[in-house]
């Protein structure tokens, strides 16, 4: 009965080298080049490969025998754009490289090849995606829209607030687009009715890409910490590979943060006042006066999956008393001093200087301090997209 057990091996090893040969299977990002993998077995001899798109049979996708390519009955929606590792052809690779990948390159490849020890058939299944990169969330006045391009399959769209809203949002506009190349791009409006962190999702094919937005308001006192919060809604808990970026007023750089690296850095003149407290996203303000104290502080968020921004009014809580001094009445003339022996020492000696509450918030290997700043950060330079999230606002 011995020849059972040989048959029953024989069909398994059939049924394994036929899904074997199914197995593989790639994603390519239209337009761009994809590799579809095949091997031989290491061989000395002449070696036949044939590269067919599944469904066709007659015209190969790529063609390689007599030691060269053969381009002579290519299908033409090939043309140009494949190619075969030559130099690794022996050692056993005959992998194809296609560029410049279209919507209709998708389906079931065969790669056929012929040496002095037999012939093969390997599969390659080819899915096609968009080079969908990102999701961007704006508000003018209390309009946000959400919009992303470069989609492929036919994209969705949908908003959610965090915590949840009992009633489903309903999109103001909803607009999807396709260009020549057959990429989609999706735009869709909603009303801010609350403070709620509004959260637009939009998913083609295999990939999913949030952004976020949310707006508050926090009262400061003059001379206490401040913590202002940055909560990415849902993904604090396994927040990984990240960056992070404080901005004021929509352009003024506070605190940037790369979680690959775990490198902050602190900018002028919030440098020696800023702490990042690892918690949430959120940064510590410490010791600040009015100018940098009061006004809008926003964070965002970046990963290859989301992007998260949040919004924060700061107001001073004015603390003086009825007829205690007003701080500028002391803050002034020290700052007049302060300017007068700096203009003086700085014609000299080109040094800076650093308010001398910084050091408790100064890093041990950070010794350089801010130069000494009496205005409010320029708002001329800076970042546009910024800008562009909180105009009318
Ligand atoms: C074939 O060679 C290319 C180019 O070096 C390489 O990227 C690919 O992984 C190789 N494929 C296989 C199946 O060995
Ligand atoms: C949202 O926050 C703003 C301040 O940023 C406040 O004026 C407004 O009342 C809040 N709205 C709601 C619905 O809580």
């Amino acid at each position: 009965m011995a020849w059972t057990y040989e048959l029953i091996l024989v069909v398994l090893l059939w049924i394994l080298k036929i899904t074997e040969g199914q197995n593989a299977q790639v994603t390519c990002v239209i337009s761009k080049r994809c590799m579809l993998p095949c091997t031989i077995e290491p061989h000395g001899g002449d070696v036949v490969i044939h590269w067919y798109q599944a469904k066709n049979n007659d015209n190969p996708v790529h063609s390689y025998y007599l030691g060269k390519d053969q381009p002579f009955y290519q299908d033409s929606r090939y043309r140009g754009r494949t190619s075969l590792f030559t130099d690794l052809i022996s050692p056993g690779n005959a992998s194809l490289s296609l560029t410049d990948v279209k919507i209709e390159d998708q389906g079931r490849y065969k790669c056929y090849t012929s040496t002095t020890k037999g012939n093969d058939e390997q599969f390659v299944k080819v899915e096609v995606e968009g080079p969908f990169k990102s999701v961007d969330i704006t508000l003018v006045t209390d309009t946000l829209t959400c919009s992303s391009e470069g989609l492929y399959p036919t994209p969705t769209l949908v908003w959610s607030t965090d915590p949840p809203s009992d009633t489903q949002i309903q999109p103001e506009t909803a607009e999807t687009q396709s260009n020549a190349q057959g990429l989609f791009s999706i735009t869709s409006s909603v009303k801010k009715t609350s403070n709620s962190t509004y959260i637009c999702t939009v998913t083609a094919g295999q990939t999913t890409q949030t952004s976020s937005l949310k707006q508050q308001s926090l009262s400061a006192k003059e001379g206490e910490d401040l913590i202002i919060p940055c909560s990415v809604p849902g993904a604090n808990a396994n927040l990984k590979d990240f960056t992070l970026t404080w901005l004021f007023d929509g352009n003024a750089k506070v605190l940037t943060f790369d979680s690959r690296t775990s490198q902050s850095e602190a900018y002028c003149p919030w440098k020696g006042h800023v702490k990042y407290t690892d918690k949430e996203t959120a940064i510590t303000l410490h010791n600040l006066n009015d100018n940098t104290l009061s006004g809008r502080y926003s964070c965002e968020v970046v990963t290859t999956k989301f992007r998260h921004l949040e919004e924060t009014e700061v107001f001073l809580q004015s603390e003086r008393g009825p007829g205690g001094p007003h701080p500028a009445a002391i803050a002034v003339p020290v700052a007049v001093v302060v300017i007068i022996i700096v203009g003086l020492v700085g014609i000299v000696v080109k040094k800076k200087i650093c308010d001398a509450t910084a050091t408790a918030f100064t890093s041990e290997n950070d010794n350089t301090a801010c130069e000494l700043q009496t205005d409010k950060p320029s708002s001329e330079t800076g970042n546009a997209e910024s800008q562009k999230l909180t105009n009318g606002q």
